[in-house]
């Protein structure tokens, strides 16, 4: 579903620009091969007049060859009865296998998004998996969630949405991530200014922002589509163009060396710039309150516990399966 949305933006050059020619790779599994043909087929009937290929496949070390953007989007949803450990272990393997492609086969500076959910997890296992590609290459895509910030913000300022910015996404694409109105912007001005009700930002924002996901869940009986094939699209035109003076971008990013303090070796969602080259910079000397301080704290410990569960698979021996109470997935509430 987010793909059908994707794959035309992709083609239409909305995403990487009008004047570049786009091949698009489309990795499918022998189950969905008669849908991937379909959408090639739309694809090449649309005429876009920068689309120069549409390739299709089931094995990752033939469809990641030299590629420039890998978007990992399909993941398995949690089944009923299934323990988050399970589904960390299923969908931890595809991100393992996928990485080892990538490693083998795709551009040395192959850009990496995850979307498949437990998304800061999966991207840490690609990258684990992915010795030879530079671990600042990989993302999750956390910035479904910062749109979601800023659409609620706006509402509340009674202003149209792009007068909000500098918004943030702390730690985990999970009911645990943090939305920031501290240092987040309305107007050029503090959002805590314009919106001086902190117990609205605190009990209303915060959690509405957090369990966006489940709540669209409920309401379709599916996940999010649409939204994230938009949020895709910004995270990718954010690293490809020079981010607006003064503002800044959320993305999953590896953490090693972060000026937050944040364990290393974590995917974890924080403020970033970009010169519009692909590359980025951690934005340091955010503000963080006690509130914040202590959100941050609870999504680093439930990434870290994830990331126990699944040391089988990013080659660590000292892994043990023991998530918090609390921990919850995307998805959930
Ligand atoms: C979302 O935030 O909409 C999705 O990540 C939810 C999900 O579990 O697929």
């Amino acid at each position: 579903m987010i793909s059908n949305h994707l794959l035309f933006k992709l083609a239409s050059g909305e995403v990487f620009g009008h004047d570049q020619p786009i091949a698009l790779n489309l990795l499918g599994s022998e189950r969905s091969r008669d849908a991937l043909e379909g959408v090639a087929m739309e694809l090449e009937d649309s005429l876009f007049p920068l689309l120069r290929e549409v390739n299709i496949g089931i094995e990752a070390t033939e469809v990641f060859r030299d590629a420039d953007w890998a978007l990992l989007i399909g993941a398995k949803p949690r089944g009923p009865g299934m323990e988050r450990a399970d589904l960390l272990d299923l969908n931890g393997q595809i991100f393992a296998e996928q990485g080892k492609a990538l490693n083998a086969v795709a551009s040395p500076d192959v850009k990496v998004l995850v979307v498949g959910n437990p998304c800061n997890t999966n991207a840490l296992i690609a990258l684990k998996n992915a010795p030879r590609i530079p671990s600042k290459n990989f993302h999750a895509l956390t910035r479904l969630d910062e749109n979601r910030a800023k659409c609620q913000l706006a509402l509340k300022a009674g202003l149209f949405y792009d007068n909000v910015s500098n918004v943030t996404i702390w730690g985990n694409h999970s009911t645990t991530q943090v939305p920031d109105f501290l240092n987040a912007k309305i107007n050029g001005k503090p959002a805590t200014e314009v919106i001086t009700d902190r117990k609205w930002l605190e009990e209303e924002f915060t959690p509405r922002v957090q369990t966006r996901g489940g709540a669209l869940i409920k309401k379709w009986g599916r996940s999010s589509a649409a939204s994230t094939a938009v949020s895709i699209v910004d995270a990718i035109k954010s690293l490809v163009n020079p981010t607006p003076k003064g503002d800044w971008f959320s993305s999953g990013v590896f953490t090693t060396g972060n000026p937050y303090g944040i364990a290393d070796d974590l995917i974890f969602s924080l403020p970033c710039r970009s010169k519009g080259d692909g590359d980025y910079e951690i934005v340091p000397d955010l503000q963080i309150d006690n509130y914040l301080y202590e959100r941050i704290k609870k999504s680093e410990k439930e990434l870290l516990a994830e990331k126990k569960c699944v040391a089988h698979l990013i080659g660590d021996e000292n892994g043990y399966c023991d998530l918090p109470e609390d921990t919850t997935l995307p998805g959930e509430q």
